[in-house]
């Protein structure tokens, strides 16, 4: 236990508050729960209590159970909070401001009442972690929001706006301004206000809204995310934990919901879900980095180049309350650039998931300019021009001359040498990559690229501009493809070689969606249009004898077969219609072109396909960090699921590599290098890490900023 004290009880004027300190969120770590029963047992045992107000200290409520205890047998405890919570005798309020998630969300719904500031947020996230709320919020907050909302809101996990949980009864009021001190204020008036309303209202005993589902509710869910949730146990077991609110007594309902819970805490995807977690977090450590390093503070942008790509940057600056300056040169592009983003935007207020005010106020922030000289006083410029050298070095040459001093200059490119592109500059140190996945404004993936020049203070300043938009900034070296793309990359020529060799289109798919991917390699690719590097693999193949290309996909191309849009790709697709259909002309495609360049084909087992597949990229995943351009192997992983849609149940190439084991790995690209030479050259990094008996997922290169 905790030396320090965890939860502190006062009385002040009749209320007995109780504090929780358990920095930096408030989870419910050792001691904290015992803390908050001892509370209530001293204000239950004096006369002087009337009333109690449970509230959180620094920026939260309470942000969960503490995930760093779960799946190492934690012990069982002798009370829980939610058991003496509700039958308290006296009313308990709780004061919600920053975060109440989880068993935070849980113990506030065992609380009598619930009050909050506008900017706090309560969700029920667990299932994002693999398991379910185990302390009763499966059985209260279907009693409180009725069972359909709470199936939204635990499948979804997402975190509720406080306004938004009043209007679903799940707070009582909402202040006004988001002090803290204001709010222990009002929970006191509040606490004073009840202490005598008798019965005490207890969710516990409700059921008006329990009524409203029929099983017609929990088949619908079901089916809703039957595909999106493939694979995630903790999701059958939420809606089996909701169907027992509503079917049996509540003690009964709980202890369902306790056995369901029992039943995920050491899964294979709880494991992986809490690692991915905890990787998130650890990807914004840059080794060597000051703490508290100086970085210039980033109140307006610019964007140049009014693309997808441009639009979709802009976007994201717009959505997170930043002014944008948007520039082009072209008048044709920047019109078609903003049509195309207030496009974006009215398609999220028609989903519903935008209000049009809301939109309004995001659009509005997006100021269309045309000359370089307007943006000159933004505090930052991402330029997303035309992924070619000597366009990008013609704009940054002009960004020197006009961007004012200590401003940030960051390119987005996935795959240009930054050291080139800033040595135009005469201030390299400001320059620094950002390189965003399509679409740019949906991906949480943004990886910052450090040039040889780049100052430590322009890396922090563009890794914090990331996570102050919303996204998950990792770092990466400078080298062809920086981290993620070039982890991809083997993965994408595997895929291509293995169909020259005999493995159909349609069982690489069927082989990466049995894995977990929502869609397959070679759907995906028709999605973005086989063509996208066709002119690239053409001047390459010009410039380079050696360079042997795609040489089935090219063809495809060349016969008019582009993907989606040209109605065939890979597979067939109907008019109107983006289902892939099996094309057996594809086949009689890949035969010939096999027989013209002389390919053998042979028949493939699907987890060679598998293994092919992302054992090249663990390989790859270990040069780069032996090469020092990546720093944790975790990283990769948080790439890989952010960035190109893996299984987050998986935990992430190099975390599933790990329940393959690196020494099996290694063996077997060692026998693929023999086989088919250089490009399966095992990593010195992967052999030492199999030889040691190690884990590939700890990994770490020696990087010190
Ligand atoms: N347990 C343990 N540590 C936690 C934690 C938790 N529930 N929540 C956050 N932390 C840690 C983070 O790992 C991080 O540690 P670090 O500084 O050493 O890296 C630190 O607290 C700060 O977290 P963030 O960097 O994520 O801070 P943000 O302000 O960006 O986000 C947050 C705050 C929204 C609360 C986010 O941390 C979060 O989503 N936490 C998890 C919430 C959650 O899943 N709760 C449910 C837990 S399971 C549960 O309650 C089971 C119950 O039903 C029985």
């Amino acid at each position: 236990m905790s030396e320090k004290p965890v939860v502190h009880f006062d009385v002040t004027d009749g209320i007995g508050v109780i504090t929780i300190d358990y920095p930096p969120v408030n989870a419910l770590g050792p001691g904290v729960a015992d803390g908050i029963i001892e509370s209530l047992e001293k204000g239950e045992a004096d006369p002087n209590v009337k009333a109690f107000v449970m509230i959180g200290t620094g920026r939260s409520f309470i942000a969960g159970a503490d995930i760093r205890g779960f799946g190492k047998g934690r012990p069982k405890p002798k009370k829980r909070t939610y058991d003496v919570l509700d039958p308290c005798s006296k009313p308990v309020v709780a004061a919600i401001h920053g975060y109440a998630l989880g068993g935070g969300l849980e113990n506030a719904l065992a609380c009598h009442y619930r009050i909050a500031v506008p900017s706090a947020k309560v969700g029920l996230p667990e299932v994002l972690i693999g398991i379910i709320p185990g302390g009763g919020g499966t059985q209260r907050l279907p009693r409180v929001v009725g069972p359909k909302a709470a199936l939204d809101l635990i499948i979804s996990g997402r975190h509720v706006p406080a306004p938004e949980a009043k209007d679903l009864g799940i707070i009582d009021e909402v202040i006004d301004g988001d002090d803290r001190d204001a709010l222990l204020a009002a929970a006191l008036d509040y606490a004073k206000k009840v202490a005598d309303v008798r019965p005490i209202p207890r969710v516990r005993d409700r059921s008006d809204r329990l009524s409203e589902a029929t099983q017609d509710v929990f088949d619908a869910k079901r089916k809703e995310v039957a595909r999106k949730t493939r694979g995630q146990p903790a999701v059958e077991n939420a809606i089996k934990a909701v169907e027992a609110a509503v079917s049996e007594p509540f003690d009964d309902g709980i202890a369902t919901e306790r056995r369901l819970f029992g039943e995920l805490e050491t899964s294979d995807e709880a494991f992986a879900m809490r690692y991915a977690f905890f990787a998130e977090r650890e990807i914004a450590r840059l080794p060597g980095m000051p703490k508290k390093i100086e970085t210039p503070e980033i109140n307006s942008i610019a964007v140049v180049g009014a693309g997808t790509m441009g639009g979709g940057i802009a976007m994201s600056f717009a959505d997170a309350g930043l002014p944008v300056k948007l520039v082009d040169a072209s008048p044709e592009v920047l019109e078609k650039g903003l049509e195309r983003i207030k496009a974006n935007y009215a398609t999220s207020v028609k989903r519903g998931s935008l209000s049009q005010d809301e939109m309004d106020d995001r659009f509005g922030r997006i100021k269309p300019v045309q000359q370089m000289e307007d943006i000159g006083d933004c505090d930052a410029v991402v330029e997303a021009v035309f992924e070619r050298m000597p366009v990008k070095k013609e704009v940054f040459a002009k960004l020197d001359e006009v961007m004012k001093d200590g401003a940030l200059l960051l390119t987005n490119t996935s795959a240009l040498d930054i050291d080139e592109i800033a040595n135009v500059t005469k201030r390299p140190d400001a320059v620094a990559g950002t390189h965003y996945f399509v679409p740019a404004n949906v991906m949480k993936l943004l990886e910052v690229v450090n040039g040889t020049k780049t100052s430590r203070e322009t890396l922090a300043a563009a890794m914090k501009l990331g996570r102050d938009i919303g996204k998950i900034s990792g770092y990466a070296g400078n080298c062809d493809g920086f981290a993620a793309n070039r982890s991809r990359a083997p993965f994408n020529i595997e895929q291509g070689l293995m169909i020259e060799e005999g493995a159909l289109p349609e069982q690489v798919d069927k082989v990466m969606v049995a894995f977990g991917y929502p869609v397959g390699p070679c759907a995906v690719n028709d999605m973005s249009g086989l063509d996208v590097s066709y002119d690239t693999r053409k001047r390459r193949a010009a410039a380079d004898p050696k360079y042997r290309g795609l040489p089935i996909t090219d063809r495809l191309v060349e016969l008019g077969r582009k993907g989606q849009k040209t109605g065939a790709g890979w597979y067939r697709y109907e008019p109107g219609d983006r289902t892939p259909h099996v094309d057996p002309e594809v086949h009689k495609i890949i035969k010939e072109v096999a027989e013209e360049q002389g390919f053998e084909q042979r028949e493939f087992d699907d987890t060679e396909v598998l293994h092919r597949l992302l054992f090249s990229s663990i390989n790859e995943i270990c040069k780069i960090l032996e090469e020092g351009k990546a720093i944790r192997a975790s990283d990769a992983d948080v790439m890989w699921l952010n960035g190109f849609g893996f299984p987050r149940y998986r935990g992430g190439p190099m975390y599933w590599g790990d329940t393959v084991g690196a020494m099996e790995i290694y063996n077997q690209i060692a026998a693929w290098h023999q086989r088919y030479g250089e490009r399966w050259k095992p990593s010195a990094l992967l052999r030492e890490v199999a030889k040691s008996g190690g884990k590939l997922r700890e990994l770490k290169s020696d990087i010190s900023l």
